[in-house]
């Protein structure tokens, strides 16, 4: 039975995380599948209520759950608080060891015709994973900071590589045949480069010799991810920093925060290392936008981010690919609704006039036709 470990968090938080977790009756009773849920406090909402923007008792059920449901911390109340309400769930993160950091980018449905800063014809059929190591790099490590000399090393041992690319492939082979993966590192300037490209190559030559693995410049990727996104459908697989840059650009790239999931495992789907107690990865799942207080308490977010999370953690941590293609195609179809002849329902990011509810509840109606 998978449970979940459910942190509203603030602001449109809260909204949009309400509304995604009704999905999840529909699906117990298609399958049978219960799920047990646990709500709890996080961000500024645990500042009010803990003085801590997460508490031992929470980081605790994080590492017990079989999935974490997040939704957004912090907002302008809390301003200089400390610690600010988003430490929160970087202490969560660092917990639960979740050092793959996963972020579709895909051009699937009608609603996004104009809104990316890209010309459509460019951007029309774009579908990669974007997958970030989450817990090394640049960002860690012993930092040296004095009046004129700064120092952030960039390591990485060949444990949290191997790790991760063994995401990177085992993600691969979940389609058939398996989808390119394509790893961006800078191994002309990099000796940590270096080491990513030997190490990747690898493991994909042990372990996943079906796939086909390209390496390419970071740089240059992030240049042609605009010229030419479609070229790297498949699978980007890249270190913290790199990654940190590419997946904010891919976010851009359909111009559509509200739409946008994301996925943070602590091992490969279906695999060994950091496996959850139902077979699947141990992970988090959130939208990639924050928590919106310029439109919280008016029933206006668009919940579909929160909802494809959903999707991706019935998938990454359930095994539960049929359903979360359900919530998937669900969810296009809603978007879609206009090109079909039907009423808009698109919340206001996507040029429409639909709430929060009108629109999740269109999701639901989808669901249970399926
Ligand atoms: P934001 O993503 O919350 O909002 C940026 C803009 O996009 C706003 O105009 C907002 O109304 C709009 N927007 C975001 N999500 C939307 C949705 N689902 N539907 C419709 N419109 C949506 O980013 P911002 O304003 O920089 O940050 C607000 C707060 O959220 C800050 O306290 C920030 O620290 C926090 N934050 C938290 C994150 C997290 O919990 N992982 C991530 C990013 C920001
Ligand atoms: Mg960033």
């Amino acid at each position: 039975m998978p449970h979940i470990l459910v942190l509203p968090g603030d602001h449109i938080g809260p909204e949009v995380v309400h509304e995604a977790l009704k999905l999840l009756p529909l699906i117990t009773a298609s399958t049978g599948v219960e799920f047990t849920l646990d709500h709890d406090l996080c961000g500024g909402a645990s500042l009010d209520a803990h003085n801590d923007s997460v508490t031992e008792a929470v980081l605790k059920k994080c590492t017990e759950a079989d999935a974490v449901f997040f939704g957004s911390a912090g907002g302008p109340e809390w301003g200089t608080r400390q610690p600010n309400p988003e430490s929160g769930l970087l202490r969560i993160r660092a917990m639960m060891e979740i050092f793959a950091n996963l972020r579709p980018c895909y051009f699937a449905s009608e609603a996004l015709v104009g809104r990316s800063p890209i010309k459509e014809e460019i951007v029309r059929g774009v579908d990669f994973m974007l997958i970030r190591e989450n817990c090394g790099g640049a960002y860690f490590g012993k930092k040296i900071e004095q009046e004129d000399y700064g120092c952030d090393p960039w390591e990485y041992s060949r444990k949290e590589i191997e790790r991760v690319a063994r995401v990177a492939g085992a993600l691969a082979m979940q389609t058939s045949p398996p989808t390119q993966v394509t790893s961006a590192d800078k191994a002309n300037v990099l000796a940590s480069s270096r080491v990513w490209r030997r190490i990747v190559t690898e493991v994909f030559e042990r372990e996943f010799p079906e796939v086909k693995l390209q390496h390419q410049l970071a740089d240059s990727l992030a240049m042609m991810m605009i010229t030419q996104p479609t070229r790297w459908n498949g699978i980007i697989l890249t270190d913290n920093t790199f990654g940190d840059i590419l997946s904010d650009e891919a976010g851009g790239l359909t111009g559509s925060l509200g739409l946008l999931p994301s996925a943070s495992l602590a091992g490969p789907p279906g695999g060994k290392l950091g496996q959850n107690s139902v077979g699947g990865a141990r992970g988090l799942y959130e939208p990639v936008h924050g928590s919106a207080p310029d439109i919280s308490g008016k029933g206006l977010a668009n919940p579909v981010a929160q909802v494809l999370s959903l999707a991706m953690m019935l998938r990454y941590s359930f095994n539960m690919h049929k359903e979360a293609e359900i919530v998937e195609k669900a969810v296009a179809k809603v978007l879609d609704t206009k090109e079909a002849g039907g009423l808009e329902i698109r919340t206001g990011d996507l040029g429409g006039k639909a709430g929060t509810k009108e629109m999740s509840e269109a999701i639901q109606s989808e669901v249970k036709r399926m």
